[in-house]
């Protein structure tokens, strides 16, 4: 039985409501665009049938299409080998209607990530992934961000959450989110610490975060013993539990969480212990609703970004 907690207070980070807000603003740089002639347009190309992979880029075109761009999903079989896909990416670079080029990862794996990832026009990388990009967001130059530590620095911007001087501590170092964040937040005066799996004593070095960011893809793995109290808690993670056994080993209410389970099949839970968060926290991402909706944002603000510089000074305002 666990003890009696204190009152449910956290505050929610609302991603999704940001990310309206997002792209609502960038709909005026897009009428603008298309009075010069240019409707900016993002290709995704997605290997294989990975089923998170297919809803991901399902929305991503979704987005582009609500918001009045062009888009194309380039969809090729999981048996592609690096030299297909590494012709598809220069047919695209090629395209003058392709502004940005998405490759969906995880790719199969007889494809060479690195040399695909290189492949990609640095000017029409909306990802950030090709090492043009990364070494000028390393050295504080202007290019391509990732869209989801760039989606995790307006939700921190936009919430009036102060970065400068505080404690992060990032719990993941993956090149898409835990490297590319801790160098916004770094860039941004924060001091801090990346945490992954050989990181001992993980709780202790996570309750000194003023911002603690769950970016590893595990189900749960930050409870309220990660949690300093009041510390705002961002949560990258979107796992989907399907069994009954899993269900169990992550919530406390599991009569509701198996409840959720029988009506839909499965349920999402972040990196972070839902239950816990609201308890521990000052603020918090909700998953779902929080840190994905700025993923696309971030896209379509980089693909129209892409549309405008790749054209140099002849569609700056
Ligand atoms: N897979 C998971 N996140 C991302 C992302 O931001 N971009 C791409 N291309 N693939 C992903």
């Amino acid at each position: 039985m666990r003890p009696e907690k204190n009152r449910l207070t956290a505050k929610t980070l609302d991603g999704a409501q940001i990310a309206a807000t997002i792209k609502d603003e960038l709909k005026q740089e897009i009428l603008r665009l298309k009075s010069c002639g240019v409707t900016p347009g993002l290709a995704a190309v997605l290997v294989g049938r990975n089923p998170a992979s297919e809803i991901y880029v399902r929305n991503k075109v979704k987005a582009c299409e609500a918001l009045g761009l062009y888009s194309e999903k380039i969809e090729l079989a999981a048996s592609t080998s690096s030299a297909e896909l590494l012709d598809v990416i220069r047919q695209l670079n090629a395209r003058d209607t392709i502004d940005g080029i998405l490759v969906q990862l995880p790719l199969p794996p007889q494809i060479d990530v690195k040399k695909v990832l290189l492949a990609v026009d640095p000017l029409k990388d909306v990802d950030g992934f090709h090492p043009v990009n990364v070494g000028n967001m390393v050295s504080g130059r202007p290019g391509m961000v990732p869209c989801t530590p760039a989606g995790i620095i307006q939700i921190l911007e936009r919430s009036q959450v102060p970065i400068a001087g505080c404690r992060a501590v990032v719990i993941g170092r993956s090149d898409t989110v835990g490297k590319p964040l801790a160098l916004l937040l770094l860039h941004r005066n924060a001091t801090i610490t990346i945490c992954h799996s050989r990181t001992r004593d993980l709780p202790s070095v996570a309750r000194e975060a003023d911002i603690l960011v769950a970016a590893i893809g595990k189900p749960a793995l930050v409870t309220g013993d990660f949690i300093k109290p009041g510390a705002v808690v961002i949560d990258v993670g979107i796992n989907r539990l399907t069994q009954p056994e899993e269900v169990r080993a992550v919530f406390h209410d599991v009569d509701s969480a198996l409840a959720q389970l029988r009506a839909k099949g499965s349920v999402l839970v972040g990196d972070v212990q839902p239950e816990d968060v609201r308890e521990q926290a000052g603020a918090y991402t909700p998953v779902p609703g929080g840190v994905g909706p700025l993923t696309i944002a971030m896209l379509m603000v980089n693909t129209v970004r892409a549309a405008r510089e790749r054209r140099g000074t002849a569609l700056h305002p």
